[in-house]
């Protein structure tokens, strides 16, 4: 079978993109609990990036075959998940094996999710990560009854849903972008606020709008400097909570007398552990609401282009030129 292979971390991005190989391997075999799967699609996120500079959590012993996220068709199994096989699923693999950037891998049961048949099997290979995150986030904004929520890094694909759900509850969203053509797309698409973080008077606005809206919530996915940008416009008993490092900074510049004096706060969200504290029945019951809205199409993931194996090198060169214009699918 052809795999996708890494011999290299770098992190100089473009030299790690460089070093990126199709090869040929052995077919892996499902151990206990694991399926085999027939790539139908893999994903390219900002997490795939940063595991190829080596600056992820995850680093594999090399060579390695990137790829966290991907659909396909389970093909063979270990004995017990019979019933599996033949099945389409989505799934979100993180452990320091095989990757979904491959014609067939492996993947843990408690990694996959089976498909309603009706899912579109390209949105599939985006459908284990963003929207769950997205769901989650919200629900935290949901659960401080913040009538308005704060994000950054707005032109990308987790921020287009979080726009989804909290439209879809009432909840007011303040988009912050780095480039103005960004910002100038999310305001032909209705978005009533929108801001350029190299606007002159961007910190001034952005603290007006938060205090008008009372904005609780922000979600950050950038770090840096602009983490303290944010924390510092919030009004008073606000979240800050951090999701993403998108700048490869540390988060710099948080007002010390806002968390002891105006509660507010700082915290993390990792999906893997948000999955973690659902109950098995609460797990499906999101899945099923997040699959209906792919089927219905109230969500879907803007899929700019597909890249073939051995386009890899191009394919990914465009996605890190901009982000913003959506997701590449890595397909054999
Ligand atoms: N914690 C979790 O469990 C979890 C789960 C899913 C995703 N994430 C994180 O969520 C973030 C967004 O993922 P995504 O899939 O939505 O990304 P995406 O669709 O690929 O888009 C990335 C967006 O980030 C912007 N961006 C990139 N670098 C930036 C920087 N230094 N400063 C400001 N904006 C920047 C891009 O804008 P340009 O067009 O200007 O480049 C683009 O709009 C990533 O950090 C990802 O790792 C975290």
């Amino acid at each position: 079978m052809k795999t996708i292979s890494l011999t290299n971390y770098g992190s100089n991005v473009l030299r790690a993109i460089l070093s990126l190989k199709v090869v040929d391997a052995d077919m892996p075999k499902p151990g206990n609990d694991e399926v085999l799967v027939k790539l139908h699609a893999a994903a390219v996120n900002p997490s795939d990036i940063a595991f190829i500079q080596g600056g992820y959590n995850i680093v594999k012993p090399l060579p390695a075959t990137p790829g966290f996220e991907g659909s396909g068709t389970v093909v063979d199994t270990a004995d017990g998940l019979r019933h599996l096989i033949g099945k389409k699923i989505s799934c979100f693999v993180q452990n320091d094996k095989g990757g979904t950037w491959s014609e067939y891998f492996t993947v843990h049961k408690d990694d996959l999710i089976v498909l309603d048949d009706r899912m579109d099997m390209d949105q599939a290979a985006c459908f284990t990560v963003n929207p769950f995150t997205a769901y989650g986030l919200v629900n935290i904004a949901l659960l401080r009854e913040s009538p308005a929520i704060i994000q950054n890094a707005a032109g990308g694909q987790v921020p287009a849903f979080i726009r989804t759900l909290a439209r879809e509850h009432g909840i007011e969203v303040i988009n912050i972008v780095r480039k103005p053509a960004t910002a100038d797309k999310l305001t032909e698409e209705g978005n009533k606020y929108v801001l350029t973080e190299q606007d002159e008077k961007f910190e001034e606005k952005l603290k007006t709008l938060a205090h008008d809206l009372t904005a609780t919530t922000a979600f950050d996915a950038v770090g840096g400097a602009g983490s303290g940008t944010v924390f510092n416009a919030m009004p008073g008993d606000s979240e800050l909570v951090v999701y993403g490092g998108l700048s490869g900074k540390p988060m710099t510049g948080i007002d010390t007398m806002d968390v002891i004096f105006r509660d507010k706060i700082i915290s993390g969200f990792n999906l893997i552990d948000w999955k973690n504290e659902l109950d098995e029945n609460e797990f499906l019951e999101i899945n099923e609401k997040l699959q209906q809205k792919f089927i219905n199409g109230e969500m879907k993931t803007n899929i700019r282009t597909t890249a073939r194996f051995e386009d890899i090198v191009k394919g990914l060169k465009e996605y890190i030129g901009n982000m913003s214009s959506g997701k590449i699918l890595i397909k054999p």
